[in-house]
């Protein structure tokens, strides 16, 4: 029987009771100018996450999904065209790319990073499509569909492998937008480039999600777009508040996914900190790499890739028996999570797209396995001991029934 949660899987009362007062106080600004939408919180918080991120432009709005669709919009994907992502992630990547008019093609995941492999890409586009030179456009054989663009997602806070992807992006013509709604602050390292590159900082444009349990999250909903490119930006400013340029003069017809001022403030708040906590993330996850590291191949840690320095957004094991070993959690006052369950291309909501079970078997095989375990940067070592031990108990016990 599971007991009372001891050790959560995310504490988010902690860092907001440590900022209890200049949450507070944001408040009360936004009271006392009634400036409850748009205005100076949002244009400040954009020029410091815009920095935070190494990119020129950042634009505030509603959700991490209505910036994905946003910059899908602003970067001219038509209706019917494709956009290539992984089946390995939120249902929010997918439905921006078909709530943009837009149609859904997967490629599977590598089985070390969890993110988009760029080998299955450059397979599916040089297998699936064809390159029509005239029009110079690459179409999808099947659907005869241009495929418009390449969603790399970078999950649990690691970065795809950017290089490849943008090199063969180049190639076709495609657009790429990041979807860094786990990933504030993860960096990437580009060999093309011989330099750093933070997640946000890549892509035309990426989106990022404030949603509460996010490395930097809102006090509700909330997300943003950056971009270096200035009319990609303006674009989306539009797309954002109703397609109007100014005031009541409607170029196009947009969306009401405005940031909020009082979710601009208290992000600026929390942003300060970002950094320190996710030092605090990376620096418990090395722990947890180390504390497992002797369980051998009964378990499989997260693998840092040379070319990522993640902020561990989440921090993903895999078992063989993960119900029996998050029972076992539960049972020990751990709460855990699966990230995510059910591949998205075996979801119910995409059975329309006629995939089936095998064709994308590292995610198959991913999802079956993985328990994503107490990562926040609040957890104490004491806590993280209790975790480790109760883990270890566990896939031992497992180790001796099976020899
Ligand atoms: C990978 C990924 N993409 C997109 C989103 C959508 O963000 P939001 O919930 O802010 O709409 C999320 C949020 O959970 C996410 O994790």
């Amino acid at each position: 029987m599971a007991s009372a949660t001891k050790i959560p899987f995310l504490d988010l009362v902690t860092p907001h009771q440590e900022l209890e007062s200049e949450l507070l106080a944001v408040v009360k600004k936004a009271f006392s100018t009634a400036g409850f939408i748009g205005g100076p919180m949002v244009e400040a918080f954009e020029k410091e996450f815009a920095g935070f991120c190494d990119a020129k432009y950042c634009v505030g709005v509603s959700s991490g999904t209505d910036a994905l669709r946003f910059a899908f919009m602003a970067a001219g994907v038509k209706p019917g065209e494709i956009i290539v992502t992984v089946p390995h992630t939120f249902i929010a990547t997918t439905e921006a790319i078909s709530q943009a008019g837009a149609h859904i093609a997967f490629v599977d995941i590598d089985e070390q990073t969890y993110t988009m492999d760029p080998a299955k890409l450059r397979e599916y586009l040089e297998t699936h499509c064809d390159w029509d030179s005239q029009k110079k456009q690459l179409i999808e054989r099947r659907s005869k569909q241009r495929v418009a663009g390449i969603v790399p997602v970078h999950l649990y806070g690691q970065t795809a492998d950017m290089d490849p992807i943008l090199e063969i992006a180049s190639k076709y013509d495609l657009v790429v937008i990041e979807d860094a709604c786990q990933a504030h602050g993860a960096e990437y390292f580009s060999k093309k480039e011989n330099a750093w590159k933070r997640a946000g900082s890549m892509g035309l444009a990426a989106a990022f999600s404030f949603y509460p349990g996010k490395n930097l999250g809102a006090c509700g909903e909330a997300g943003a777009i950056t971009t270096n490119d200035e009319a990609m930006a303006l674009r989306m400013k539009m797309i954002r508040d109703h397609g109007q340029a100014k005031k009541y003069c409607h170029n196009i017809e947009g969306y009401n996914g405005r940031l909020d001022s009082v979710q601009a403030g208290w992000l600026c708040v929390k942003l300060r900190h970002l950094d320190k906590w996710n030092e605090s993330r990376r620096n418990l996850a090395h722990r947890y790499h180390q504390l497992f590291a002797d369980t051998n191949d009964a378990m499989v840690v997260p693998a840092e890739a040379p070319w990522t320095k993640g902020v561990y957004h989440l921090y993903v094991v895999r078992v063989s028996d993960r119900e029996a070993l998050q029972a076992r959690l539960a049972e020990a006052g751990i709460g855990t999570g699966i990230h995510y369950p059910i591949p998205l291309h075996q979801q119910k909501a995409y059975q329309h797209l006629g995939f089936k079970t095998g064709d994308f078997p590292v995610t198959e095989r991913v999802a079956r396995e993985i328990v994503s375990l107490p990562m926040f940067p609040q957890l104490t070592h004491s806590q993280q001991n209790e975790v480790v031990s109760t883990v270890k108990e566990f896939v031992g016990a497992k180790v001796a029934a099976t020899r």
